[in-house]
């Protein structure tokens, strides 16, 4: 991975190359953001998805949230990705949780989605609005492709502040900081493109835990290294630890969190 030449993606297509990689799967998990599965069974909590529902997974990553909503819901899935190998990462994963029959993937940008109209009960968008470069555009389409009484509902990281130079570029890309926003202003672009509304939160502590996790990871990393069973450049650690210590005292001043809102298409 080339640090340099990340810093010139826009940050939804650096987002994914970074996710790409084989080293974030191994620091953050198969669950790309802040919460885990827990914060996604919250959000179809909330939308009451269930069984015979059309779910869009929109910057699904792997397919871990889809496949696992299909599963626990019964729902019908679609995940949307712009990752090179996130269609075959996510079918092989429905296939070996046995949901095949009723997900699928399609590699594609959001704002590509014009042939769809009305079609999706419940729209999820995890750790996506604060990479999207045309955020109200990207809204206003999602609004279109869900269903009248549909919801979209999303977490997010909230930024409450510039971010600092040292996160600036592909790190607050990869921390999904670069261009986030506070929640007031997730919502009020929410209910511009058209949305109600109906449930909102602070989810602090899941980037609180989400830091600790990979903290301790980058230990091990740095071991690995040392040792020389991990195969990785070491300037990447070393970034990541820095990056890390920055975003800790961010949320220690209530400047970084995370953020949970529900809205429903009420038109
Ligand atoms: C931080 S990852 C989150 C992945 C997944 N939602 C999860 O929680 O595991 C952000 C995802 O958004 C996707 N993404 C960014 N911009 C997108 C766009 N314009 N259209 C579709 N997906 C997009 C990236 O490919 C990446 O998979």
């Amino acid at each position: 991975m080339n640090v340099k030449k990340l810093d010139e993606q826009p940050v939804g297509a650096c987002c994914s190359i970074i996710y790409s990689h084989p080293l974030a799967t191994w620091l953050i998990g198969e669950s790309f953001h802040p919460g885990g599965l827990a914060l996604t069974d919250e959000l179809a909590l909330l939308t009451e998805l269930g069984p015979g529902m059309r779910l869009l997974d929109a910057g699904c990553g792997r397919g871990t949230s889809t496949v696992h909503l299909a599963e626990s819901t019964g729902c019908e899935a679609v995940g949307l990705t712009l990752e090179s190998d996130g269609v075959q990462r996510g079918q092989s994963l429905a296939t070996a949780t046995g949901v095949e029959d009723r997900v699928r993937f399609v590699q594609d940008d959001i704002l590509r989605m014009d042939r769809v109209s009305g079609e999706f009960d419940v729209v999820l968008m995890e750790c996506v609005l604060s990479t999207l470069e045309r955020k109200p555009e990207s809204l206003r389409q999602l609004y279109r492709i869900t269903k009248p009484g549909g919801f979209i509902a999303l977490t997010d990281v909230t930024m409450a502040a510039e971010l600092p130079e040292e996160l600036s570029g592909s790190i607050g890309a990869a921390l999904c900081m670069a261009d986030a926003r506070d929640l007031d202003e997730y919502m009020s672009l929410v209910e511009e493109a058209g949305f109600k509304v109906k449930e909102y939160r602070s989810a602090k502590e899941a980037v609180q835990e989400l830091i600790k996790k990979i903290g301790t990871r980058l230990l091990i990393a740095d071991a690995a290294i040392g040792l020389g069973s991990l195969k990785v450049d070491r300037s990447l650690i070393v970034a990541a630890r820095d990056a890390l210590k920055t975003a800790s005292k961010l949320v220690e001043e209530g400047t970084l969190g995370y953020g949970l809102i529900v809205a429903q298409r009420v038109g």
